[in-house]
């Protein structure tokens, strides 16, 4: 059984793509520092899998913890989550977002190189390509100057390990999520947001409970046929399996370059509007809502080819916005 790290194996996508590895026989450990994610996670990945993962509350900013960590555990591969992810928070606090962003991804892929650990997945994100020119994105379109110090993070990020593939052998893939929602089926485990919800599924799951007055949707003026902004929401469970079919590839040496990216979405667009009134339909409630002004640094549209993981990943999403959106609403009234 090979043994592989999550990092940030706790939070809402780790904890998802760690459900998957254990289903596909994968021994898991994970290292969280718990900063955005909660410990009873291992208790309900546990009752999912009937497995539970060794667990290491560490800060991967540590540099000696991790050196010992991995003097003791023998790794055939790395998924990186643990990062900072709030965009807004990001503009007010750049350096917080560097430290650890890029710090522990220099530290992990250090002791890769020492030890010989040649297999990395990289949460990276379709922010790298900003506003693109042509819809659906292609991975050949054009990374854009990042639009906050969060994006830049994931830019650079690939950056460091595409220069690290060059230089030592090691094999990685980033994965280019676009916009991740919903909750694992059997509901124990899902996104659980700190403080008031930035993205826009957590904020209508909440308005809906009665937690948020209304849903403040921002902008009607886009060029886009309803005049709202354009998204590719995809279910986190599809999300979580295209980590297993990037890992399998890279363990499989099926690779065709040391350092590979690809988009992972629906190739689906979904307006704001289109998902209020899909989730008014699967929660059959009204939501509340109200338009105000456009979010600064929001862009018009952003959806995936996904043809290049369809063919090379074997890999595709199946689960539709209303099961996603089912799912976080299920999710939300067990909070
Ligand atoms: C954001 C980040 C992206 C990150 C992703 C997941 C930006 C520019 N991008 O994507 O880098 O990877 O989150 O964390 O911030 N909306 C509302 N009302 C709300 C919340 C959102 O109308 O209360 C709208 C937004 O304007 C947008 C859409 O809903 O059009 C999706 O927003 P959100 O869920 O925040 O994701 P992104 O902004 O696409």
């Amino acid at each position: 059984m090979k043994k592989i790290l999550v990092t940030g194996g706790l939070g809402f996508i780790g904890s998802h793509t760690v459900v998957e590895l254990q289903n596909r026989g994968f021994q898991v450990v994970i290292i969280d520092n718990l900063s955005n994610s909660k410990r009873d996670v291992l208790d309900r990945i546990t009752e999912i899998t009937t497995v539970t993962p060794e667990f290491h509350q560490l800060d991967l900013r540590n540099r000696k913890d991790i050196c010992t960590f991995f003097d003791k555990n023998k790794i055939a591969g790395v998924i990186h989550f643990a990062a900072y992810k709030a965009v807004g928070e990001s503009v007010h606090q750049p350096l917080d977002y560097y430290e650890n962003n890029i710090t522990s991804l220099v530290y992990l892929l250090q002791e890769m190189k020492t030890r010989n650990i040649d297999n990395f997945i990289f949460s990276s994100s379709c922010t790298v390509y900003g506003q693109a020119e042509e819809l659906p994105i292609t991975e050949d379109a054009p990374v854009k100057p990042a639009e906050s110090p969060y994006g830049n993070t994931k830019q650079i990020g690939e950056e460091i390990i595409a220069e690290s593939c060059e230089a030592y052998g090691i094999k990685a893939i980033a994965l280019r999520y676009f916009n991740p929602i919903g909750a694992h089926d059997s509901i124990k485990i899902g996104e659980l947001p700190l403080g008031i919800p930035q993205n826009l599924i957590p904020y209508i799951t909440q308005t809906a409970a009665g937690i948020r007055k209304e849903l403040s949707i921002y902008g009607n003026d886009y060029p886009t046929p309803d005049g709202t902004a354009i998204r590719d929401y995809i279910h986190v469970v599809d999300l979580a399996k295209a980590h297993i079919a990037a890992l399998e590839r890279l363990l499989g040496n099926k690779n065709q370059t040391p350092f590979e990216f690809f988009n992972v979405g629906t190739g689906i667009g979904a307006s704001v509007l289109e998902v209020v009134a899909c989730f008014e339909k699967v929660s059959r409630q009204k939501l509340p809502y109200t338009i105000v002004e456009r979010r600064t640094g929001d862009i018009t549209a952003a959806y995936a080819d996904t043809n290049k993981a369809n063919k090379e990943l074997d890999w595709k999403a199946e689960k539709t916005l209303e099961e996603a959106l089912l799912s976080a609403w299920k999710w939300q009234q067990t909070q």
